[in-house]
């Protein structure tokens, strides 16, 4: 039926921040609320989908419909995308940690000099997702840009191998607040949609896959 498009269809959504511990008290995150890719994994079940939301600390109300899974690091987030395959298509949100540290195991004491942290790449989970065999048929990603937004999205849609990418410009006040300016860029053009509500750019989105995956878009 019209109301449900995406009914019999599972979609995957990351989102929130990871976070990679230093020690037992310390953490590097990135910034993120979580409201976005929250608001996507809601309207995607409002439509019929079913919906895997992995997402990382983040203090908000699971979705109705939504079957969500809480993980911190980057890794673990990496892991359980992998075992939520297959997939129809996978929307992620996720402000993922670029690195991770090796923690030490007792708190870190403050000393005479301030102690180094070495960084280790995090794997990179949209674009592994982009090229896995058993990649799910429409790939999403997001980019938070402050400047040339949509060339660095077009550039981003291309290194990382997936199908679209919401840009989004985080310049105004965007990050954990309840609206949001997108383009979808996509590789045949963009899409500049009007500045709206978290919850207005989830429903807009959501209809785009559900069209999408029905051979429309
Ligand atoms: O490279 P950048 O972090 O700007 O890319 C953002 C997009 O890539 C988002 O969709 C984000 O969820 C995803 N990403 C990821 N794993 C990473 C880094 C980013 O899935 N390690």
């Amino acid at each position: 039926p019209t109301d449900r498009p995406l009914a019999g269809r599972h979609v995957l959504v990351t989102a929130g921040p990871t976070h990679e511990p230093i020690d037992p008290v310390r953490y590097l995150a990135n910034r993120s609320s979580g409201k976005q890719g929250f608001a996507i994994a809601g309207a995607l079940a409002g439509l019929g989908a079913r919906v895997t939301l992995i997402a990382g600390p983040v203090t908000l109300p699971t979705p109705p419909g939504v079957d969500r899974y809480d993980v911190e690091t980057a890794r673990q987030m990496a892991d359980s995308v992998a075992a939520a395959l297959p997939a129809d298509a996978a929307v992620m949100v996720a402000a993922v940690a670029d690195w991770h540290v090796a923690p030490a195991t007792q708190k870190v004491k403050k000393g005479a000099a301030p102690p180094a942290l070495v960084l280790h790449e995090n794997p990179d989970i949209l674009a592994t997702l982009s090229r896995a065999p058993d990649r799910p048929a429409l790939v999403v990603g997001f980019a938070a840009e402050t400047e040339r937004v949509v060339d660095h999205a077009r550039a981003k849609l291309a290194r990382k191998g997936c199908d679209w990418i919401v840009a989004n410009d985080v310049s105004g006040d965007v990050m954990g607040g309840d609206s949001n300016t997108v383009h979808l860029v996509t590789p045949t053009g963009v899409e500049d949609w009007p500045r709206a509500g978290k919850g207005e750019v989830a429903r807009r989105l959501a209809l785009r896959i559900a069209e999408r995956l029905r051979g429309e878009a």
